[in-house]
């Protein structure tokens, strides 16, 4: 098994994805996304470079001109160790963060190199739903009624009793219309759609699947999450102008039309870790306690190994 899947990497995963939260923590319900933002930056940055890796950005924020940290492309880490394609998100939610509304993340995923979709910064069709229904069960070029049926049909249920996780935009109109006509239950969610993808795999959300454009490096992540705990996922990459066309070809991509699955998208075993920035549905918040042994920071992190098909909640508790 490559080294990339030691325990350790494991547990580094955790612990910087642990100081990207408490870092953006600090600016939960300030009104400025970008300062929220550059903090899990920094702080994610500063974590990895002390890894004993050799990593490369694979999933990041954004290409080298436009982002000065974890561009696409830098190398991180100390650079003695194992080779490691890292896909990321410091704060997933910078809106969610700014307002103090629940969902944020700090979110990461290693994999070995060449193990994921170098996808750009485009937006990305998507579908997803939990382990458990036959492969193919819904399909992303069905209409969401459709898939309703065929998912309520799988879990025997009619189709009013499945709910469908959506974002809440104006292009996802035809997507509501589609899900009323079925008369599905829809959940709206105003951002972060790596949790969305991810409550379909967790029963206690009472998420049945979800659908709908979002970003498609957000896609990558969500996939290495499915791909520890099991579930489906296809995803299109959408292109609004030829400038996100040329994007892609400096990516790799050659089919622009392109159906791709989960083990598409994310080829090899996955770590994917993420941790409460604000309280969500997965997982707590970050949380300050003043008392009189002194002044602490809890975090809650969830962590997920594909090859060791481990799935681990961290609640941790040090000086602040
Ligand atoms: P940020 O954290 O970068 O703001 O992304 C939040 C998010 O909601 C993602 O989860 C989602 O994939 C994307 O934005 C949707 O994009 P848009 O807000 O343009 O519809």
């Amino acid at each position: 098994m490559p080294d990339v899947f030691d325990r350790d990497l494991t547990l580094a995963a955790v612990r910087v994805c642990e100081m990207a939260a408490i870092a953006s923590f600090s600016m939960v319900g300030r009104g400025d996304e970008k300062q929220a933002d550059q903090a899990a930056v920094d702080a994610m940055r500063n974590g990895l470079n002390a890894l004993d890796i050799s990593g490369r950005i694979v999933i990041g924020e954004g290409e080298r001109d436009e982002a000065p940290m974890l561009y696409i492309g830098e190398e991180v880490g100390r650079g003695n160790g194992p080779r490691v394609d890292i896909a990321l998100d410091p704060l997933e939610g910078t809106t969610l963060t700014a307002k103090a509304m629940p969902n944020a993340l700090a979110v990461m995923a290693f994999a070995p190199e060449g193990g994921m979709l170098n996808a750009p910064d485009t937006y990305m069709d998507k579908i997803a739903v939990g382990p458990g229904y036959a492969e193919g069960v819904v399909d992303l070029d069905a209409s969401p009624a459709d898939n309703v049926r065929a998912l309520a049909k799988a879990k025997g249920v009619d189709p009013r009793e499945i709910t469908a996780l959506v974002l809440d935009r104006t292009r996802h109109a035809p997507i509501m219309a589609s899900l009323r006509e079925v008369g599905a239950r829809v959940m709206l969610i105003t951002d972060g759609d790596v949790a969305g993808v991810m409550n379909t795999a967790d029963p206690s959300t009472g998420v049945d699947i979800y659908l709908g454009q979002g970003g498609a490096p957000e896609g990558v992540l969500a996939c290495a999450a499915l791909k520890c705990v099991g579930g489906q996922f296809q995803g299109r990459l959408v292109f609004r102008n030829e400038d996100e066309r040329e994007r892609a070809r400096r990516f790799g991509v050659t089919e622009f039309d392109r159906k791709y699955t989960l083990n598409e998208l994310v080829r090899s075993e996955a770590i994917f870790a993420a941790t409460g920035v604000t309280k969500g549905a997965l997982l707590d918040g970050v949380r300050f306690e003043q008392g009189p042994g002194g002044r602490f920071v809890h975090t809650h992190t969830i962590v997920m190994n594909s090859a060791q098909k481990t799935v681990s909640e961290v609640r941790a508790k040090r000086p602040a």
